[in-house]
């Protein structure tokens, strides 16, 4: 790749969404294994988790251009298309590419999944999730279920995400770690446009507004 000039791709909310993700999903597997003697921070980090992606999915209508849905979900003749000529076609991407984009969505879904199967989640002894009071016996012992099923999933799926992530440095030359954690690209393309950060203020006080709201009104 030719040394381009370097341009503002991600901002500081997308960046700060991705590396809390990391830090409170860690967390929560970690204290999760604890046999839930660390209950506390398995119920805490995954609350994080919960207003994170509810946050995420705001700015993905309302934050910066890279950051919305509509710049990165692309249809299925894009992404066979990208697929075909992955190989042959090194062009980088200005935010995420047409696969990416996908697999953002797919990630989001899950992390989410796994936060709410979470609230309404039982070890039977001596911790539930804030949420059980809406549902039977039966329905907790799904949710739990699920919520270490999604889990195994979900560790698949990370992993596949950093191992492509190595791919594109290795194959494509492209530094997307880098990209992800100052904000910055040398890809040539034109700036985004950047939200303000008052967006980010009010679209995380919705986030969490809305965490506190079904908590404080649970059964
Ligand atoms: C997205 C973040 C979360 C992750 C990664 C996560 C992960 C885990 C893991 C790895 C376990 C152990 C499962 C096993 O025993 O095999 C677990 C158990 C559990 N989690 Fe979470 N969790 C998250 C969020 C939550 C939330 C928000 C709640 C509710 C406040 C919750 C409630 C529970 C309960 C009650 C158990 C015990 C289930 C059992 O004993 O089988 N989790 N979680
Ligand atoms: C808890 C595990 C992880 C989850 C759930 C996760 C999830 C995500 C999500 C949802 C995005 C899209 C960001 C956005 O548009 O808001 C993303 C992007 C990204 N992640 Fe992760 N991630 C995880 C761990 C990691 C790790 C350990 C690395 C380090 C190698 C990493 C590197 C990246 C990079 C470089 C991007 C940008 C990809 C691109 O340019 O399209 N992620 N990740």
């Amino acid at each position: 790749m030719t040394e381009q000039q370097r341009v503002y791709v991600w901002d500081l909310p997308v960046r700060l969404f991705h590396w809390g993700v990391v830090v409170a999903l860690g967390l929560a597997w970690y204290s999760g294994e604890q046999g839930l003697s660390w209950w506390d921070v398995h119920k805490w980090s995954g609350y994080a988790v919960v207003i994170l992606v509810l946050f995420r999915i705001l700015w993905g209508v309302i934050g910066s251009e890279t950051a919305r849905f509509t710049d990165f979900v692309a249809g299925p003749r894009t992404v066979a298309t990208y697929l075909r000529d992955w190989w042959r076609d090194r062009t980088p991407s200005r935010g995420h590419n047409p696969l990416g984009g996908w697999a953002v969505l797919v990630l989001v879904g899950l992390v989410l999944a796994q936060a709410v199967t979470g609230l309404f989640a039982t070890d039977d002894i001596l911790y539930s999730g804030p949420l059980t009071g809406y549902v039977g016996s039966e329905m907790e012992r799904t949710m739990t279920r699920l919520h270490t099923r999604i889990f195994d999933v979900l560790l698949i799926l990370v992993t596949l995400h950093v191992a492509a992530i190595a791919a594109y440095r290795l194959v494509r030359g492209e530094r997307l770690l880098i990209a992800m954690i100052t904000g910055y690209k040398r890809n040539g393309f034109a700036p985004p446009w950047i939200a303000p950060l008052y967006r980010a203020v009010f679209a995380a006080a919705v986030a969490a507004g809305a965490l506190w709201l079904v908590l404080a009104t649970a059964p």
